[in-house]
């Protein structure tokens, strides 16, 4: 059995209209590049597809997890559709490419990268989501599901291959740490690190039968910190096997019937439900939103990836986007104020900055009252 790598690199290119969707033109030209990769052998298979405006190559190839050809074909690529974006001047064209050159791994610029190495097995079922107008810990619930908690995933209880739990690797992207966690046996202590949106991020999901064999990765790209000021949020991707010892199929969708409230939405600076939806209705409007998540069902044949299904576009999921409808009114009557908006210390990338800076003269000490005699 060889060692196949998937690799999900995702980007926004530039964004037609505003920051909504993705040019088709932009999507036709990347298909190319994927096809001649394959007849020229760098790559086994891959798909182009997009959500919001992030469009995302997942391609499967024989070179390993942070391999210098993919990430430089994935990086050529942008480059070349930069281009193309800067003609039609496209919205934010180029935007999550710096000035400087390839450093060799896309993931250490702006892209996200979701990426493991596996040995496939007879029958292989994986998903790739794919989320607009959110951040990297838009992941942390689902996943926390998915893999740790028996109400979501029957199969913790009644599949032996998965009653032993799963081990989580966690990242912290702000204080460049990572931990991992045992569950069920560290499942509390998991909790208190990865309820926060932001700093804390689940990297990948192991089986404590196979730790070398991954079963989810997901993208730790935080564009905002590399580029010190917003450009917008981090849209991220993330790859989960399923079935045969492994959460199934309608297991690792679940938790996406429940829309829960993320970071993102209107500049990068509210929080909104993430609404499952279906590859087609993957466009942010309101409020450039809300945010939003799609799912691409593959079935692996030696590598090739037979697929896309769309899995989250399926009819049982409509309660959920009419929830999140409903959850958009609700938080959109609460307008700058929290928890509509942010915190203060998460939208400290945004353009406030300079706003609060205009009004750098305006604020004086509040001078305390001197303590009289009584207070002593
Ligand atoms: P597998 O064990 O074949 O993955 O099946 C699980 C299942 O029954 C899915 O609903
Ligand atoms: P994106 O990060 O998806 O480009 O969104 C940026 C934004 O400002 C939306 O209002
Ligand atoms: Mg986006």
């Amino acid at each position: 059995m060889s060692v196949l790598t998937i690799s999900a690199i995702t980007a926004d290119i530039g964004g037609y209209v505003g920051h909504s969707a993705v040019h088709p033109d932009l999507s036709d030209v990347a298909l190319q590049r994927v096809d001649a990769a394959i007849s020229q052998g760098l790559l086994i298979d891959g798909a182009v597809n997009s959500c919001g405006d992030d469009i995302n190559l997942v391609m499967t190839h024989r070179h390993g997890v942070d391999a210098e050809p993919v990430h430089h074909f994935a990086w050529d690529t942008f480059v070349e559709l930069t281009e193309l974006a800067k003609r039609l001047h496209l919205y934010g064209a180029g935007r999550d490419l710096p000035a400087d050159a390839f450093s060799g791994n896309v993931g250490e610029t702006r892209p996200g990268v979701a990426e493991m190495e596996i040995f496939e097995r007879p029958s292989e079922p994986l998903i790739v989501f794919a989320a607009d107008k959110t951040s990297l810990g838009a992941w942390n619930l689902p996943l926390y599901k998915i893999f740790c908690d028996p109400c979501n995933t029957a199969g913790l209880i009644i599949d032996k291959g998965m009653h032993a739990g799963f081990t989580v690797e966690v990242y912290d992207l702000i204080e460049r740490r990572k931990a991992f966690f045992n569950c069920p046996e560290d499942l509390y202590d998991l909790l208190s690190y990865i309820g926060h949106h932001r700093t804390v991020r689940d990297q990948a999901c192991l089986s404590p039968g196979n730790p070398d064999d991954p079963v989810a990765s997901t993208s730790t790209s935080l564009l905002s910190l590399i580029a010190g000021r917003c450009v917008g949020k981090d849209d991220p991707i993330m790859i989960v096997r399923c079935q045969s010892g492994l959460p199934a199929v309608g297991e690792v969708l679940e938790p996406f019937a429940n829309p829960h409230y993320v970071a993102g939405w209107m500049r990068g600076s509210h929080n909104g439900p993430l609404m499952p939806c279906a590859l087609d209705d993957a466009h942010p409007a309101r409020f450039d939103g809300p945010p939003r998540v799609v799912a691409m069902g593959f079935q692996l044949a030696d590598g090739r990836l037979v697929g896309p299904r769309d899995m989250l576009g399926d009819i049982s999921f409509d309660r959920a986007r009419t929830q999140a409808l409903e959850m958009d009114d609700y938080m959109r009557r609460n307008g700058p104020f929290e928890p509509g908006r942010l915190p203060i210390e998460d939208i400290e990338y945004t353009t406030r900055p300079q706003v609060v800076e205009r009004m750098h003269g305006r604020w004086e000490p509040i001078e305390e009252p001197t303590p009289t005699p009584a207070y002593r």
